[in-house]
Protein backbone atom coordinates (compact mmCIF):
# COMPACT_ATOMS: atom_id res chain seq x y z
CA UNK A 1 0.00 0.00 0.00
CA UNK A 2 0.85 3.60 -1.22
CA UNK A 3 2.56 5.26 2.26
CA UNK A 4 1.02 8.77 2.29
CA UNK A 5 2.37 11.81 4.46
CA UNK A 6 -1.09 13.60 5.98
CA UNK A 7 1.18 16.24 6.24
CA UNK A 8 2.95 16.56 3.04
CA UNK A 9 0.33 19.65 2.60
CA UNK A 10 2.37 20.91 -0.48
CA UNK A 11 0.86 17.86 -2.67
CA UNK A 12 -2.63 19.65 -2.32
CA UNK A 13 -1.32 22.98 -3.63
CA UNK A 14 -4.32 23.66 -5.72
CA UNK A 15 -6.07 23.18 -3.07
CA UNK A 16 -7.56 27.03 -1.68
CA UNK A 17 -5.60 27.99 -5.46
CA UNK A 18 -6.40 31.73 -6.05
CA UNK A 19 -8.41 32.50 -2.81
CA UNK A 20 -8.45 35.83 -1.11
CA UNK A 21 -8.18 35.18 2.51
CA UNK A 22 -8.10 37.68 4.96
CA UNK A 23 -6.38 36.77 8.21
CA UNK A 24 -6.50 38.93 11.26
CA UNK A 25 -3.58 38.83 13.89
CA UNK A 26 -2.05 37.34 11.01
CA UNK A 27 1.90 37.69 11.92
CA UNK A 28 1.94 35.74 15.49
CA UNK A 29 0.74 32.54 16.94
CA UNK A 30 -2.52 30.64 15.42
CA UNK A 31 -2.78 33.52 13.23
CA UNK A 32 0.77 33.27 11.74
CA UNK A 33 0.32 29.12 11.18
CA UNK A 34 -2.93 30.08 9.42
CA UNK A 35 -1.15 32.01 6.89
CA UNK A 36 1.37 29.70 6.08
CA UNK A 37 -0.77 26.88 5.57
CA UNK A 38 -3.19 29.00 3.29
CA UNK A 39 -0.75 30.56 1.43
CA UNK A 40 1.43 26.92 0.47
CA UNK A 41 -2.27 25.74 -0.38
CA UNK A 42 -2.24 28.24 -3.57
CA UNK A 43 -4.48 31.28 -1.53
CA UNK A 44 -3.89 34.60 -1.87
CA UNK A 45 -3.29 36.17 1.56
CA UNK A 46 -4.01 39.20 3.43
CA UNK A 47 -1.61 39.12 6.38
CA UNK A 48 -3.63 41.65 9.25
CA UNK A 49 -0.92 42.43 12.04
CA UNK A 50 -1.79 45.53 15.06
CA UNK A 51 2.14 45.41 15.88
CA UNK A 52 5.60 44.17 14.61
CA UNK A 53 5.95 44.76 10.86
CA UNK A 54 8.77 43.01 10.86
CA UNK A 55 7.53 39.41 11.80
CA UNK A 56 5.05 40.56 8.87
CA UNK A 57 8.00 41.28 6.03
CA UNK A 58 9.76 37.86 7.58
CA UNK A 59 6.39 36.26 6.50
CA UNK A 60 5.44 37.74 3.09
CA UNK A 61 9.20 36.73 2.54
CA UNK A 62 9.06 33.25 3.48
CA UNK A 63 5.32 33.03 1.11
CA UNK A 64 7.16 34.70 -1.63
CA UNK A 65 9.69 32.05 -1.61
CA UNK A 66 7.53 29.28 -1.62
CA UNK A 67 5.87 30.87 -4.87
CA UNK A 68 3.19 32.45 -2.41
CA UNK A 69 1.19 35.24 -2.53
CA UNK A 70 0.56 37.84 0.44
CA UNK A 71 1.14 41.13 1.39
CA UNK A 72 0.88 42.79 4.72
CA UNK A 73 -1.66 45.87 6.42
CA UNK A 74 -1.24 47.07 9.61
CA UNK A 75 -4.71 47.48 10.90
CA UNK A 76 -6.42 47.38 14.48
CA UNK A 77 -9.64 45.08 14.40
CA UNK A 78 -10.46 47.31 17.41
CA UNK A 79 -10.81 50.25 14.97
CA UNK A 80 -13.93 50.07 12.70
CA UNK A 81 -12.17 52.14 10.28
CA UNK A 82 -9.47 49.90 10.15
CA UNK A 83 -11.11 47.04 9.31
CA UNK A 84 -12.97 48.43 6.41
CA UNK A 85 -9.58 49.53 4.95
CA UNK A 86 -8.55 45.88 5.71
CA UNK A 87 -11.32 44.56 3.68
CA UNK A 88 -10.76 47.48 0.77
CA UNK A 89 -7.27 46.28 0.49
CA UNK A 90 -7.90 42.87 -0.16
CA UNK A 91 -10.26 44.44 -2.70
CA UNK A 92 -8.11 46.58 -4.33
CA UNK A 93 -5.64 44.25 -4.41
CA UNK A 94 -6.87 40.96 -5.39
CA UNK A 95 -10.46 42.23 -6.70
CA UNK A 96 -12.19 40.39 -4.31
CA UNK A 97 -13.18 38.31 -1.01
CA UNK A 98 -13.08 35.20 -0.67
CA UNK A 99 -12.73 34.04 3.14
CA UNK A 100 -12.50 36.13 6.02
CA UNK A 101 -10.52 34.60 9.22
CA UNK A 102 -11.83 36.38 12.21
CA UNK A 103 -8.03 35.37 13.78
CA UNK A 104 -6.95 38.42 16.48
CA UNK A 105 -7.72 37.82 19.82
CA UNK A 106 -6.50 39.06 23.51
CA UNK A 107 -6.69 37.73 26.95
CA UNK A 108 -6.46 39.51 30.62
CA UNK A 109 -6.85 36.88 32.94
CA UNK A 110 -9.08 38.53 35.48
CA UNK A 111 -11.53 37.04 37.21
CA UNK A 112 -15.16 38.82 37.51
CA UNK A 113 -13.96 40.28 40.88
CA UNK A 114 -11.02 42.40 40.00
CA UNK A 115 -12.03 43.03 35.91
CA UNK A 116 -11.75 46.49 35.43
CA UNK A 117 -14.22 48.30 33.26
CA UNK A 118 -11.28 48.77 30.73
CA UNK A 119 -10.12 45.57 30.81
CA UNK A 120 -13.85 44.47 29.85
CA UNK A 121 -14.10 46.95 27.57
CA UNK A 122 -10.68 46.05 25.80
CA UNK A 123 -11.42 42.35 25.43
CA UNK A 124 -14.85 42.85 24.26
CA UNK A 125 -13.88 45.20 21.62
CA UNK A 126 -10.52 43.33 20.21
CA UNK A 127 -12.97 39.31 20.65
CA UNK A 128 -16.39 40.54 19.72
CA UNK A 129 -16.95 43.96 18.85
CA UNK A 130 -14.55 43.70 16.38
CA UNK A 131 -15.18 40.26 15.21
CA UNK A 132 -18.88 40.92 14.85
CA UNK A 133 -17.95 44.06 12.32
CA UNK A 134 -15.37 42.44 10.47
CA UNK A 135 -17.98 39.53 10.26
CA UNK A 136 -20.51 42.77 8.71
CA UNK A 137 -17.81 44.57 6.39
CA UNK A 138 -16.54 41.14 5.14
CA UNK A 139 -20.18 40.05 4.36
CA UNK A 140 -21.43 42.51 2.60
CA UNK A 141 -18.14 42.60 0.16
CA UNK A 142 -18.98 39.25 -0.06
CA UNK A 143 -22.52 39.86 -1.04
CA UNK A 144 -21.63 42.70 -3.37
CA UNK A 145 -19.67 40.70 -5.45
CA UNK A 146 -21.53 37.76 -5.96
CA UNK A 147 -20.60 34.08 -5.23
CA UNK A 148 -20.91 33.63 -1.87
CA UNK A 149 -18.21 33.52 1.15
CA UNK A 150 -16.81 32.08 4.38
CA UNK A 151 -16.11 33.73 7.39
CA UNK A 152 -14.00 31.51 10.02
CA UNK A 153 -14.18 32.80 13.71
CA UNK A 154 -10.88 31.25 15.98
CA UNK A 155 -13.44 31.44 19.19
CA UNK A 156 -12.24 28.88 21.96
CA UNK A 157 -13.51 25.77 23.77
CA UNK A 158 -14.11 28.73 26.35
CA UNK A 159 -17.21 29.82 24.13
CA UNK A 160 -18.96 27.12 25.85
CA UNK A 161 -16.67 26.02 28.92
CA UNK A 162 -16.30 27.74 32.13
CA UNK A 163 -12.96 29.49 32.34
CA UNK A 164 -12.47 30.67 35.91
CA UNK A 165 -10.56 34.29 36.04
CA UNK A 166 -10.62 34.53 32.65
CA UNK A 167 -14.26 35.78 32.54
CA UNK A 168 -14.07 38.61 30.06
CA UNK A 169 -12.42 36.41 27.60
CA UNK A 170 -15.03 33.45 28.21
CA UNK A 171 -18.06 36.17 27.76
CA UNK A 172 -16.67 37.60 24.32
CA UNK A 173 -16.39 34.19 23.25
CA UNK A 174 -19.24 33.29 24.35
CA UNK A 175 -20.61 36.42 21.98
CA UNK A 176 -18.45 35.30 19.32
CA UNK A 177 -20.42 31.58 19.41
CA UNK A 178 -23.89 32.87 19.01
CA UNK A 179 -22.45 35.74 16.39
CA UNK A 180 -21.56 32.72 14.32
CA UNK A 181 -25.17 30.87 14.93
CA UNK A 182 -27.45 34.18 14.01
CA UNK A 183 -25.32 35.71 11.32
CA UNK A 184 -24.64 32.11 10.13
CA UNK A 185 -28.88 31.64 9.73
CA UNK A 186 -29.18 34.76 8.12
CA UNK A 187 -26.49 34.65 5.91
CA UNK A 188 -26.98 30.99 4.97
CA UNK A 189 -29.65 32.44 1.92
CA UNK A 190 -26.98 34.94 0.33
CA UNK A 191 -24.52 32.17 0.17
CA UNK A 192 -22.01 33.50 3.10
CA UNK A 193 -21.50 30.59 5.43
CA UNK A 194 -19.59 31.33 8.92
CA UNK A 195 -17.83 28.94 10.81
CA UNK A 196 -15.63 29.14 14.57
CA UNK A 197 -13.25 26.96 15.10
CA UNK A 198 -12.66 26.51 18.90
CA UNK A 199 -9.13 25.55 19.67
CA UNK A 200 -8.11 23.92 23.47
CA UNK A 201 -4.57 25.12 24.29
CA UNK A 202 -2.42 25.79 21.78
CA UNK A 203 1.20 26.69 22.22
CA UNK A 204 1.43 30.40 20.93
CA UNK A 205 2.58 33.65 22.88
CA UNK A 206 -1.28 34.11 24.48
CA UNK A 207 -0.11 30.78 26.52
CA UNK A 208 3.30 32.04 27.40
CA UNK A 209 2.55 33.06 31.25
CA UNK A 210 1.08 28.53 31.39
CA UNK A 211 4.39 27.51 29.44
CA UNK A 212 6.87 29.21 31.28
CA UNK A 213 5.59 28.08 34.54
CA UNK A 214 6.20 24.24 35.05
CA UNK A 215 3.62 23.27 37.33
CA UNK A 216 0.89 25.18 35.80
CA UNK A 217 1.89 23.70 32.34
CA UNK A 218 1.96 19.82 34.08
CA UNK A 219 -1.65 20.31 35.27
CA UNK A 220 -2.73 21.59 31.79
CA UNK A 221 -1.01 18.60 30.36
CA UNK A 222 -2.85 16.29 32.71
CA UNK A 223 -6.52 17.63 32.08
CA UNK A 224 -5.93 17.26 28.04
CA UNK A 225 -7.10 13.73 27.09
CA UNK A 226 -4.22 13.66 24.52
CA UNK A 227 -1.94 15.11 27.21
CA UNK A 228 -0.50 18.19 25.83
CA UNK A 229 -1.10 21.44 24.27
CA UNK A 230 -2.21 21.80 20.30
CA UNK A 231 0.85 23.08 17.94
CA UNK A 232 -0.85 26.51 16.07
CA UNK A 233 -0.30 23.94 12.92
CA UNK A 234 -2.77 21.53 13.93
CA UNK A 235 -5.35 24.67 14.34
CA UNK A 236 -4.19 26.16 10.82
CA UNK A 237 -4.85 22.48 9.30
CA UNK A 238 -8.41 22.61 10.39
CA UNK A 239 -9.05 26.26 8.75
CA UNK A 240 -7.56 25.49 5.64
CA UNK A 241 -10.27 22.72 5.31
CA UNK A 242 -13.08 25.49 5.97
CA UNK A 243 -11.22 27.86 3.50
CA UNK A 244 -11.84 24.73 0.79
CA UNK A 245 -14.67 24.08 -1.26
CA UNK A 246 -15.03 20.76 0.71
CA UNK A 247 -17.02 22.32 3.74
CA UNK A 248 -19.18 24.00 1.60
CA UNK A 249 -22.16 22.21 3.97
CA UNK A 250 -20.99 23.42 7.00
CA UNK A 251 -21.93 26.91 8.62
CA UNK A 252 -23.79 28.33 11.79
CA UNK A 253 -21.84 26.19 13.79
CA UNK A 254 -18.00 25.63 15.90
CA UNK A 255 -15.47 22.80 15.15
CA UNK A 256 -13.09 21.97 18.08
CA UNK A 257 -10.02 21.15 18.17
CA UNK A 258 -8.66 20.66 21.83
CA UNK A 259 -7.45 17.59 22.11
CA UNK A 260 -10.59 16.34 23.96
CA UNK A 261 -10.36 18.95 26.87
CA UNK A 262 -14.15 19.85 26.80
CA UNK A 263 -14.68 16.41 27.09
CA UNK A 264 -12.29 15.64 30.01
CA UNK A 265 -13.49 13.65 33.34
CA UNK A 266 -11.42 12.43 36.04
CA UNK A 267 -13.36 9.46 36.22
CA UNK A 268 -14.34 10.06 39.70
C1 LIG B 1 -7.11 30.48 26.15
C2 LIG B 1 -5.96 29.95 26.97
C3 LIG B 1 -6.33 28.63 27.63
C4 LIG B 1 -6.91 27.68 26.62
C5 LIG B 1 -7.37 26.34 27.23
C6 LIG B 1 -7.62 29.42 25.23
O1 LIG B 1 -8.73 29.90 24.52
O2 LIG B 1 -6.66 31.59 25.38
O3 LIG B 1 -5.60 30.90 27.94
O4 LIG B 1 -5.19 28.03 28.22
O5 LIG B 1 -8.00 28.28 25.98
O6 LIG B 1 -8.12 26.50 28.38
Amino acid sequence: MTQVNPYALETLSNFLKGKVIIVTGGNSGIGKAIVETVARLGARVVIDYRSHPEATEALEQEIGELGGSSFGVQADVGKLDDLQRLVQAAVDRYGRLDVMVNNAGIETRTSILDTTPEDFDKVLNVNLRGVFFATQYAAKQMITQGGGGRIINISSVHEDWPMPNNTPYCVAKGGVRMLTRTAGVELAPQGVTIVNVGPGAVATPINDSTMNNPELLARLNAAIPMGRMAQPEEIARVVAFLCSDAASYITATSIFADGGIMQSSPGL
